[in-house]
C-alpha cells in the first residue's frame, strides 16, 4: 500500500492532474439484426484523474473495460465521446505535430512481452525504435549509447542488446518492453496486465523495478490489473470497473480498508487471505449468474442484476455517493454495505 497525503492536505495542495479523463465512452459495433446495429458498451462515462508521479490502479474482472480505457489513452482505440487531457492539452482533438508529441508522452507496456516483441528484432533494435520514430537523438552512436543506458536502467546487462526475444526469459523480455516504453521519454505509462503473465517471484521483481523507476524518473502510471493484491501494492489511488462503468474510486488505503460498493466487497471477498486462521474464517460473497452482455447493459446500476443488495431504486441512474473527501462509490445503498452479519445471512 503506498502512502498518500491526508485527503484534506491533498485537497488543499492538489495541482492540475497530469492526466484528466472525463466522461469517456467507447462503443464497438456489435452484430447487426436486420437494419439495427447493436453496440458493445465497452466503456461508459468513465472519468478519473492522475497526479504527476502517482499510480492509479484500474481493477475489475475480465471484460470490465480496463484495456479499452487504457487503449483510448494511447490511441489504440478511438473513443466514441469524452475528453482526455494530458497536462491540460486535449489529446483527442490534437492534430499533426502536437498529436505526435502527446502520443510520445503516453507510452504503453502490454501483458505478454513475447507477443508484443518482434521475434526478428534484437532487444537493442526494439529499444531503439522509439528513438528513431520520434527522432529523439541526432546520431546513430548517440542512439546506441542511449539504448545501452536504457537497458542498464531496467537491470539488463549490455550483452542483452544483441539478443532476440526467444533467447530471453519472460522477466527479461518484460524489462525490454519497459525499456522500449522509456525510450520515448514518456510522462505517463499505461501498464496493461504488465506482470500478469509472469511467475510470482518475477512479478514481484518487475513491480519493484516499476516502483523504483517511478521514484527515479517521476513517472506516472495507469496500472491495469485484475489482481487486487498487485493493484494494492502498486497504486496510490484505485478505480474499480464493472461492465464498462466505474463502481468505486478512492485512495488505496481507504478503498481497501473500507470497500463501499457491493461489487468491490465481492471482489475483495474472493481474494484468499495469507493468514491461515483468517483464511479459515473468510466469507465469500458469491455473486449469482454471469455478467450481463455489454450489448445490452442493465439500466441504472449495471451491477444490480447480480447484487445481493439490489432494490427497485437501483434501476434508476446512479449518482456517485461521496464517502469521504477522497472516496466515492456509484451505489445508492452504500449505507447498507455488507457487514459481516449481513454477509453471513446472505451466504448461508
Ligand atoms: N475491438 C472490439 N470490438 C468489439 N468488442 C470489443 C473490442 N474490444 C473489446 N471489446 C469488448 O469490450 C468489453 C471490454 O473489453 P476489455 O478488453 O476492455 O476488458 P478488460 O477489462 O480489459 O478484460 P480482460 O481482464 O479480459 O483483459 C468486452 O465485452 C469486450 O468483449
Ligand atoms: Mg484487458
Amino acid at each position: 500500500m503506498r502512502s498518500e497525503p491526508s485527503p484534506q492536505a491533498a485537497q488543499e495542495t492538489r495541482p492540475t492532474p497530469l492526466l484528466n479523463v472525463r466522461n469517456l465512452c467507447v462503443r464497438f459495433p456489435g452484430p447487426r439484426s436486420g437494419r439495427r446495429r447493436s453496440w458493445v458498451h465497452a466503456a461508459e462515462d468513465v472519468s478519473f484523474a492522475i497526479q504527476r508521479g502517482r499510480t492509479l490502479g484500474l481493477v475489475g474482472e475480465s471484460g470490465s473495460g480496463k484495456s479499452t480505457t487504457g487503449n483510448a489513452l494511447t490511441g489504440l482505440v478511438r473513443p466514441t465521446s469524452g475528453t482526455v487531457h494530458l497536462d491540460g492539452q486535449d489529446v483527442l482533438a490534437a492534430r499533426g505535430a502536437q498529436a505526435r508529441e502527446l502520443r510520445r508522452r503516453i507510452a504503453m507496456v502490454f501483458q505478454d512481452p513475447y507477443s508484443s516483441l518482434d521475434p526478428r528484432r534484437t532487444a537493442g533494435a526494439t529499444v531503439r525504435e522509439p528513438l528513431d520514430v520520434h527522432r529523439m537523438l541526432p546520431g546513430r552512436a548517440e542512439r546506441n549509447r542511449r539504448v545501452a543506458e536504457l537497458l542498464d536502467l531496467v537491470g539488463l546487462v549490455p550483452g542483452t542488446a544483441t539478443r532476440y526475444p526467444h533467447e530471453l526469459s519472460g522477466g527479461q523480455r518484460q524489462r525490454v518492453s519497459i525499456a522500449r516504453a522509456l525510450a520515448a521519454d514518456p510522462d505517463l505509462i499505461v501498464l496493461d496486465e504488465s506482470t500478469a503473465a509472469l511467475d510470482v517471484s518475477v512479478q514481484a521483481q518487475i513491480m519493484n523495478l516499476l516502483r523504483n523507476l517511478q521514484g527515479e524518473l517521476g513517472l506516472t502510471y495507469l496500472f491495469i490489473s485484475h489482481d487486487l493484491a498487485a493493484v494494492e501494492h502498486m497504486s496510490h489511488r484505485v478505480v474499480v470497473m464493472y461492465l464498462g462503468r466505474l463502481m468505486e474510486t478512492g485512495s488505496t488505503d481507504d478503498l481497501y480498508a473500507r470497500p463501499a460498493h457491493p461489487y468491490t466487497q465481492a471482489l475483495m471477498s474472493a481474494v484468499p487471505d495469507a493468514d491461515p486462521t483468517a483464511e479459515k474464517h473468510r466469507e465469500r460473497i458469491l455473486l449469482s449468474g454471469d455478467p450481463p452482455s455489454p450489448l445490452d447493459p442493465p439500466s441504472g446500476c449495471v451491477f444490480r442484476t447480480r447484487c445481493p443488495l439490489a432494490a427497485d431504486e437501483c434501476a434508476e441512474p446512479v449518482p456517485p455517493v461521496t464517502l469521504s473527501d477522497d472516496h466515492a462509490a456509484w451505489c445508492v445503498r452504500t449505507d447498507e454495505s455488507l457487514s459481516p452479519d449481513r454477509l453471513r445471512r446472505l451466504v448461508h
